[in-house]
């Protein structure tokens, strides 16, 4: 992928982290979002400055070119900026990686679920990732390729008690990307998902999602791990990196067929 421009959102920790050095060491050159700061009625930390530039700095180790953007992606105006900022500098995108994600507010049933904690939910889940494909995949068909990857979720594909914003907005990005395959197939432009199960939270890339999953759902702290473990058919966590190698083999012309794919990541806990 040398010399391919690869935007990533959520880039600062986490599995954008694990992308984001994954295509550096495979040459791309990288823009990576991230909100970069608190968001309101988010009940943990989200990633901050220093670890998008820390991110930022580890990619520069592969000696590729990388951009930065503070970018919250349920601001139009502020992602559209960013996207013409990236247009003007590198002159395209060849992959878009919507990567970026809340996983609560959570915790609750259906019942005791405000209209702000759902909005936020699909706001940022679904309608985030929608906002960047509006803004970037015209460019993509003007070019006549390119390639998208979402990174939904196995609560894409199956419920999860208590989770019902987060599970809901997954099923509507696998339908978005299906959906969206159709559109741009014509076009030389592939668009497919990757559905990580329980990712372990790495502190090399200050990951922290299970944790807060674990949270919502009131396991003991230093205990949860082993009880997402004990649901894994593989007895062990998804390691971040598989998910990245998932989503750079979608990202490239060794997938040139695939289109509209839901790749599962998750140890084989949605096949039972
Ligand atoms: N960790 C898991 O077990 C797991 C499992 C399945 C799916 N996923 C999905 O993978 C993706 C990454 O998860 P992670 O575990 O790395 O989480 P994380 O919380 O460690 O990282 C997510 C990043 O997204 C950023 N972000 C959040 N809202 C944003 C917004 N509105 N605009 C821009 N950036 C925003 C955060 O600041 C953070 O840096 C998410 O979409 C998540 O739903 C994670």
């Amino acid at each position: 992928m040398t010399g391919d421009l690869v935007m990533i959102t959520g880039a600062a920790r986490g599995i954008g982290r694990a992308c984001a050095t994954a295509f550096a060491a495979g040459g791309a050159d990288l823009v990576l979002l991230d909100v970069a700061e608190e968001i309101d009625g988010v009940p943990y930390p989200l990633g901050t400055r220093s670890q998008l530039e820390a991110t930022a700095a580890l990619c520069r180790d592969h000696g590729v070119s990388v951009t930065t953007e503070r970018v919250d992606i349920r601001d139009t105006a502020g992602a559209s900026a960013a996207v013409g900022r990236t247009l003007e500098r590198y002159g395209r995108i060849d992959v878009l990686v919507n990567n970026a994600g809340l996983v609560s507010p959570s915790g609750k049933p259906v019942h005791e679920v405000t209209d702000d904690d759902w909005q936020l939910m699909i706001d940022v889940d679904l309608t985030g990732a929608f906002r960047m494909m509006r803004l970037v995949l015209p460019g993509m068909v003007r070019r006549g390729s390119g390639a998208v990857v979402n990174i939904a979720s196995t609560a894409g594909l199956v419920g999860y008690r208590h989770f019902a914003g987060y599970v809901a907005a997954k099923h509507g990005l696998i339908g978005l990307t299906k959906a969206a395959a159709l559109d741009y197939a014509p076009h030389g432009v592939r668009v497919n998902a990757v559905c990580p199960g329980s990712v372990r939270d790495d502190p090399d890339l200050e990951g922290v999602m299970l944790a807060e999953i674990a949270r919502c759902l009131e396991l003991p702290g230093t205990e949860h791990e082993k009880t997402f473990v004990a649901t894994q058919p593989t007895n062990r966590l998804v390691r971040a990196q598989d998910v990245a190698a998932s989503v750079k083999w979608l990202a490239s012309a060794d997938a040139t067929d695939v289109t509209g794919s839901v790749v599962t990541v998750d140890g084989g806990y949605t096949v039972r």
